[in-house]
């Protein structure tokens, strides 16, 4: 039913993604579920943006704790077992969010690594799927990431709104490969999250829906810093990020 799935996955595509920290796996959903997420996903989010301005930018953060439907795409089985053996360890879910670019926005989101901005420590491997619910060429936000730039565990978190950043702070990435990566409906990307990444502005009609489920290892431990997922828990320093919100792959 896949065209890529947890025992046919090459070893050759889990090299490239040791290699360069990113890989495209086309059909990791079907397109008849991609459809389906797709309008639960615009659902969702209309939901939660209810009464506010339409943002040019949407992002729902663990929407599988608050809807049927999403959920079962963030605990999509092929999603969660080829990000597993990508990262070669047991993982568990970190979080989700829905990430809606509206039609004809300006903004790019710019080159960043996400580790940098999550409270973890032991978790060399975590990485995000990221799919898409609609076809999403150039023109409608897809990604782009930095081959190699996933080796950089030292740098602290950049600015997404700035797109120098990122070279400000890591000069010799300017001169790296950059890859960008177009995908049809029921597609996905994977990244490490210290490969840098960035999506550029959606300049079509049609809202661009992606959803993504980021993995850590079971190993991940608590570090002190201010997160939306880990605020309203009362974690201790050193403690393991564990239990049913981080249910294991
Ligand atoms: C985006 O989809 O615009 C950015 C996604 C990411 O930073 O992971
Ligand atoms: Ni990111």
């Amino acid at each position: 039913m896949y065209q890529t799935t947890p025992d046919t996955i090459s070893d050759e595509a889990i090299s490239q993604f040791k290699q360069r920290g990113f890989i495209k796996i086309p059909g990791v959903i079907s397109k008849e579920e991609a459809t389906h997420f797709h309008d639960a996903a615009l659902e969702a989010s209309a939901r939660v943006d209810q009464g506010r301005d339409r943002p040019v930018f949407s992002q729902h953060v663990n929407v599988w704790r608050e809807d049927e439907t999403m959920r079962a795409l963030t605990l999509h089985k092929n999603v969660g077992g080829v990000a597993q053996r990508l990262a070669g360890v047991p993982m568990r879910l970190w979080h989700d969010h829905i990430l809606i670019k509206q039609p004809n926005n300006q903004v790019a989101t710019e080159f960043h690594q996400d580790q940098p901005y999550w409270p973890h420590a032991h978790s060399p491997n975590a990485l995000s799927a990221w799919i898409a619910l609609c076809d999403v060429p150039v023109e409608r936000g897809c990604m782009s990431f930095i081959a190699g730039s996933h080796r950089h565990s030292d740098l602290t978190a950049q600015n997404l709104l700035d797109g120098r950043d990122l070279f400000g702070k890591c000069p010799d990435l300017e001169y790296e490969e950059r890859v960008t990566l177009p995908l049809k409906a029921g597609d996905c990307t994977f990244h490490h999250a210290r490969c840098a990444h960035m999506a550029v502005p959606n300049q079509t009609d049609r809202p661009r829906v992606a959803h993504v489920v980021i993995f850590m290892d079971q190993t991940t431990t608590y570090v002190e810093k201010n997160h939306v997922v880990t605020d309203p828990l009362d974690l201790q320093e050193g403690q393991r990020i564990e239990g049913e919100l981080f249910p294991a792959v």
